[in-house]
């Protein structure tokens, strides 16, 4: 099968497309042709070589860990899902590195996959699964309720353009932070107060905030906002100890766990029009393809989600 792989950590000229071995499926996996990927900031962190640590990754490794397309093998303890159905998923990493979702197949634990929504597109269900449900396990673990106010970092990201939206759907008020230029944008997406990060420090125009979701690495910016009580979460740097200490305000990392289940409750808002999916770009599975995809990821200013189209 076509697959896009780094044979070496490095920067993005290391991702080429190969023709490598098809994955195997376990009893409890499916193994899914897939017609769509996305980019996500953790694709060219692991490119980096960030990853290491945890993983005995062996080259050629194929990165990924997001996906859309069509069930063509069934292991035999899965329960739901059946050849021939259209599902998305962000599947487990996978500890050799072999498994990613830059290939035409991937082999995916069951537990992982929601079925696609009929009313989107293969590219569309790929810009879904690991920044939504980052964002939705986020909100829960902030135990944002309604009439609250959160301010949610990077709206235009991929991670911000669902967390705004599943915010109001909670009945919160939101605050969020862009550039000039996605203003407009992210109050389409319910923003109800827009803070242009190039001129002001949220500490300087913002108090009182029940929760804070920080996508950028503003721990000390975030848990000034905080009123006494707030929860605050990161999902993008290191806490220090004196940080996650601070008296009568509760301050946390945060680790997305991959989940079908909350997957179908997305399918759900999604196939009600209730959760809008934003593509900022779509680029083929093509060595320059991918090349660019990570390109566009790393100029830190997509708005939304970067696709793969991998079956046209
Ligand atoms: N822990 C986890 O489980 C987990 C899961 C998902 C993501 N993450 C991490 O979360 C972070 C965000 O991910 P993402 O997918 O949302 O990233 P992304 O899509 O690449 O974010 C791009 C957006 O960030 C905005 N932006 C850039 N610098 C900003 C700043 N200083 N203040 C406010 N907005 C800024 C840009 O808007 P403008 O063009 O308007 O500047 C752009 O729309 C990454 O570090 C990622 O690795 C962690």
């Amino acid at each position: 099968m076509k697959a896009a792989v780094i044979n070496h950590y490095g920067d993005r000229n290391e991702l080429e497309v190969i023709d490598t071995r098809m994955p195997e499926i376990q009893a409890d996996e499916v193994l899914v042709e897939n017609h769509a990927t996305s980019i996500n900031p953790i694709d060219y962190k692991a490119r980096q070589g960030l990853l290491k640590p945890m993983f005995q990754w062996q080259f050629p490794v194929i990165l990924g860990w997001d996906l859309a397309g069509t069930i063509v093998s069934v292991g035999e303890q899965v329960k739901g899902f059946e050849v021939g159905d259209a599902i998305f998923a962000r599947p487990d990493i996978d500890n050799l590195g072999a498994n990613g979702a830059y290939a035409e197949y991937t082999a995916v634990k069951a537990d992982k996959l929601a079925h696609k929504p009929s009313n989107i597109s293969f590219e569309e269900a790929a810009a879904v699964p690991l920044a939504a449900l980052t964002a939705l396990q986020m909100l829960r673990q902030l135990k944002l309720l309604s009439n609250q106010k959160i301010l949610i970092q990077a709206g235009a990201g991929g991670v911000g353009i669902y967390a705004i939206q599943l915010a109001k759907m909670m009945g919160a008020y939101v605050a969020t932070t862009a550039g000039q230029v996605n203003h407009e944008f992210v109050k389409s997406l319910g923003a109800d107060l827009v803070i242009d990060y190039h001129e002001y420090n949220i500490q300087d125009v913002l108090s009182d905030f029940d929760a804070v979701l920080d996508t950028v690495g503003d721990v000390d910016g975030g848990i000034a906002i905080l009123k006494p009580g707030g929860h605050f979460v990161t999902i993008s740097t290191t806490l220090t100890d004196q940080q996650k200490n601070i008296s009568n305000k509760t301050v946390m990392s945060g680790w997305l766990t991959p989940n079908g289940r909350d997957l179908e409750t997305l399918a759900i808002d999604i196939a009600n029009e209730d959760l809008k999916i934003v593509v900022d770009s779509i680029y083929p599975l093509t060595t320059e393809g991918i090349r660019q995809a990570h390109e566009r990821s790393e100029t830190h200013h997509a708005r939304g989600k970067v696709v793969v189209t991998i079956k046209p």
